[in-house]
């Protein structure tokens, strides 16, 4: 059996780098909400230790969540962190408290014992914090085992039980030996060997489906992005001409990016391709739109009306493949977080179609998982390194009304900044970076001539997650050089502003 580990969510913002963390380790991790998994199960499905993740609730708060704490007796080694930690305290019968004056926030200085959490770990380091209520009193089997100015407790542990809680973050960066915690945690008191491997998954995978959709009409709606196209190729490598896969041209995407598409599954890899040009059909839908939310809308349902008209055209369809991926499944588990942007592609697609059963390859790895596997199956680097591109395309980066005209100016002014980004080797510095059309005009002078046209904002972001981002310190020079050739090779062009906002208060993208 594949040997794993769980992490219980408790409702923390570090979940996900947790079970990333883990992962780093070549032990396989699960997230899964606390109220989904009981302790029965979680001993029957063989996890060889649990993680008990942080939360933003205080154990006396009768809404909190809690666990059924026969956990602490089944055996199964465990780390609680932060709140997980402190659950594991009141669980035990130790006692917690609000913090006097303003709880512990940012890195620490952390003083250690000798234990088998901290071999390798110096007895003095840093450590992140984030908490208001501490453990004044461990429970009785437990023995403190790190502490800081602030926390009496700042890590317990039952030897025998094999239980530990650390009240700070050993996932986050800032703890300095967090990464030997960890591993001391998997490999010392879980007794882990640490041995999944990309290509092991890649091999499973391929010939699971190999087996399970033998003679099985198989379709995937193909964006071109990393997703869609590590889980088209890896089915392709499964069940061959058995796969199908379509490509909305929706005449949405960057410049040269629908060729590109083509040529890379149709001749590399020697695809069932149908490459639909749609362009008319979604320009014509969103005329006269200005508002981002109904492009958006408009873009997710023409998408789904012209694949269903495609998978009629092919017959009977009985598989469906979507490239979701592990942060898309905790994303839409978790339910209470505000919509902030609909995104189209997760979702939405497989109620319109008829077919028997989805297949989700890519639904247990993060990103940084997928790009490994698709390196593995042979996908050039240029596609498994792309930046993230929005499924609505240009839609939401031309601000206002969209016209084939604007759209014309935004595919030549973004070709032009990423191409003096790349020439400058600038790529590296940044996670996704673009060239957005504004909707504001402005006068400029040119030869002797006045002009009117069109502003255009570059943006380029460094992030780790997408969910928080810094704007990026591009060179001046790049700057430069990209105003100065998009103002002289687009015509409708004659301003060009960069964006020095973070996310938040921004997002990525204007719309
Ligand atoms: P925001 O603008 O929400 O973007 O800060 C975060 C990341 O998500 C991408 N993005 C989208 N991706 N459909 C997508 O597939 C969408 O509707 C969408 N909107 C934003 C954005 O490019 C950035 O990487």
């Amino acid at each position: 059996m594949q040997e794993k580990i769980l992490v219980l969510d408790f409702g923390g913002q570090y979940n996900q780098l947790i079970a990333r963390r883990v992962r780093e380790h070549r032990v396989y991790a699960e997230i899964k909400p606390f109220r989904a998994i009981s302790t029965r199960e979680i001993v029957e499905q063989g996890y060889k230790g649990v993680i008990f993740t942080g939360g933003p609730n205080s154990v006396y708060d009768p809404q909190s969540p809690h666990y059924d704490p026969a956990i602490l007796d089944a055996g199964i080694p465990i780390l609680g962190i932060c709140y997980g930690d402190q659950l594991i305290a009141h669980m035990a019968g130790g006692e917690i408290r609000a913090a006097r004056s303003s709880g512990e926030y940012g890195k620490v200085a952390l003083r250690v014992e000798d234990d088998a959490l901290f071999g390798g770990v110096p007895t003095e380091s840093v450590c992140w914090m984030s908490h208001s209520d501490y453990i004044a009193q461990p429970p009785q089997s437990f023995r403190v085992i790190a502490r800081t100015d602030k926390c009496p407790c700042a890590a317990m542990c039952d030897e025998r039980r094999k239980i530990y809680g650390v009240q700070f973050h050993p996932e986050v960066l800032h703890t300095e030996y967090g990464k030997q915690m960890l591993n001391n945690f998997l490999f010392a008191i879980c007794g882990c060997k640490g041995d999944w491997q990309m290509d092991d998954f890649v091999q499973h995978a391929v010939e699971r489906y190999r087996v399970e959709l033998a003679g099985k009409r198989v379709l995937c709606a193909l964006s071109g992005g990393v997703d869609s196209s590590v889980a088209a190729v890896l089915l392709h490598r499964a069940i061959g001409s058995n796969l199908t896969c379509v490509f909305v041209d929706h005449g949405l995407l960057r410049k040269g990016e629908g060729d590109f598409v083509e040529r890379t599954f149709r001749e590399r890899f020697e695809m069932n391709l149908i490459r639909v040009d749609a362009r008319e059909r979604f320009l014509s839908k969103l005329a006269g739109v200005v508002e981002p939310e109904r492009k958006r809308k408009i873009i997710g349902e023409e998408f789904i009306r012209v694949f269903e008209e495609q998978s009629q055209r092919i017959g009977k369809v009985d598989v469906l493949v979507q490239g979701t991926i592990y942060p898309d499944v905790i994303e839409s588990g978790a339910g209470d977080a505000s919509v902030i942007k609909s995104h189209h592609n997760v979702g939405g697609l497989p109620d319109a179609i008829e077919f028997d059963e989805i297949v989700e390859p890519l639904r247990d790895l993060f990103k940084d998982e997928v790009r490994e596997a698709g390196i593995r199956l042979g996908i050039p680097r240029d596609l498994v390194w792309r930046q993230p591109f929005p499924g609505p395309g240009l839609a939401v980066r031309v601000i206002g009304e969209i016209t084939e005209d604007k759209l014309a100016a935004l595919r030549e002014a973004d070709a032009i900044f990423r191409e003096e980004v790349a020439a400058a080797g600038a790529d590296t510095m940044t996670d996704q970076y673009f060239a957005v059309l504004t909707d504001l005009r402005s006068v400029g002078v040119m030869g002797d001539a006045r002009t009117y046209g069109y502003t255009v904002a570059l943006r380029a972001v460094t992030t780790d997650d997408f969910m928080t981002a810094d704007w990026t310190r591009l060179p001046y020079d790049v700057l430069a050089r990209a105003s100065s050739r998009i103002t002289n090779e687009v015509a409708q062009i004659n301003r060009v502003v960069y964006d020095v906002t973070s996310k938040p208060p921004a997002t990525v993208e204007w719309e």
